[in-house]
């Protein structure tokens, strides 16, 4: 069966049909894929009742997968290199709204790409939607490249070449959420990521933004934090986003280095379940872009 490929927004995501990725996929099919990733930078496949298994089969073909740290501390529901982007206990059950693991998981309301707070961020991230509310629980994308092509180009000589410290801690704080325990916090120092990145598939430049962004490295805290949000604001406004409304069995892929996304506020006392895999980076991104982080070496 060929792929056919439907744009969803004039920059950014396309729809992928023709494919089944409960069974293995062909090289050559595979390769049609990537391709289309790296152009579109979000991939919907609908239709796609996959397994975790099967989940990590294909997502395995990008890259090697993250595995996650038990962030929240209470007992997982899955295994630890699939994340749980529920609102579910390990038994199955619903969280109560205060639950510890509920306000983490609020942090991904927040404008993010994911794993800008490992030295080694993550390249792609799939994500399969098992269960939903009734409505709302929507996610949003942000296309971080038509941002960067819509600057001015004095600013853009003035953005290249600058590193950013990122935190979990940073994105955390913001919603109020400091229940970490001790090992969160040695195995996730802050770390120095670029702050415009050159994709190497495409030859696209793009900003690289996150809630966990706190400041620039060698300037002014406020200072810094003033120029990332400003530059957040910017990159969301309405032209740049596609919002994805999702249906069970979608599976919707994203490219981490040159989008960010969020999701959406819904009634949570109704179940909404969707299963993560992750794809690390190959390289920490100064390296990729031949930064040294001198204060951090
Ligand atoms: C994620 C994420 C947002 C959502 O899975 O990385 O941020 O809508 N999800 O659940
Ligand atoms: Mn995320």
């Amino acid at each position: 069966m060929a792929i056919k490929l439907t744009p969803l927004h004039p920059t950014l995501g396309a729809e992928l049909r023709g494919v089944d990725l409960t069974r293995p996929v062909a090289p050559d099919v595979f390769a049609e894929i990537e391709a289309a990733f790296n152009r579109y930078g979000i991939l919907v496949f609908p239709g796609q009742p996959v397994s975790d298994e099967q989940q990590l089969t294909f997502s395995g073909l990008f890259g090697q997968l993250e595995v996650n740290p038990n962030y929240a501390g209470a007992k997982m529901r899955l295994r630890p290199d699939v994340a749980d982007i529920s609102n579910l206990d390990a038994e199955g059950r619903v969280l109560a709204r205060d639950d510890t693991r509920n306000v983490f998981n609020l942090g991904n309301q927040l404008w993010h790409t994911d794993s800008s707070f490992k030295r080694v961020p993550a390249k792609c991230s799939l994500l399969s939607a098992r269960e939903l509310p009734s409505s709302g629980g929507e996610t949003e994308f942000a296309d971080l490249r038509a941002a960067w092509d819509a600057l001015p180009e004095l600013r853009k000589r003035d953005l290249d070449g600058l590193v950013v410290e990122h935190s979990i801690f940073r994105s955390r704080s913001q919603i109020g959420f400091a229940d970490f325990n001790d090992e969160i916090y040695r195995q996730l120092p802050p770390v120095p990521q670029a702050l415009v990145r050159h994709h190497p598939a495409s030859g696209r430049t793009s900003l690289y933004l996150a809630s966990h962004a706190s400041h620039i490295v060698g300037w002014p805290v406020e200072k810094g934090r003033a120029l990332i949000e400003e530059l957040i604001a910017f990159a969301t406004q309405p032209q740049f986003v596609y919002r994805h409304r999702w249906s069970v069995g979608d599976l919707v892929m994203w490219d981490n280095r040159c989008t960010m996304h969020r999701g959406r506020p819904y009634d949570d006392t109704q179940r909404r379940v969707l299963h993560r895999t992750t794809v690390s980076d190959h390289a920490n991104t100064l390296e990729q872009e031949g930064l040294v982080a001198t204060s951090f070496a």
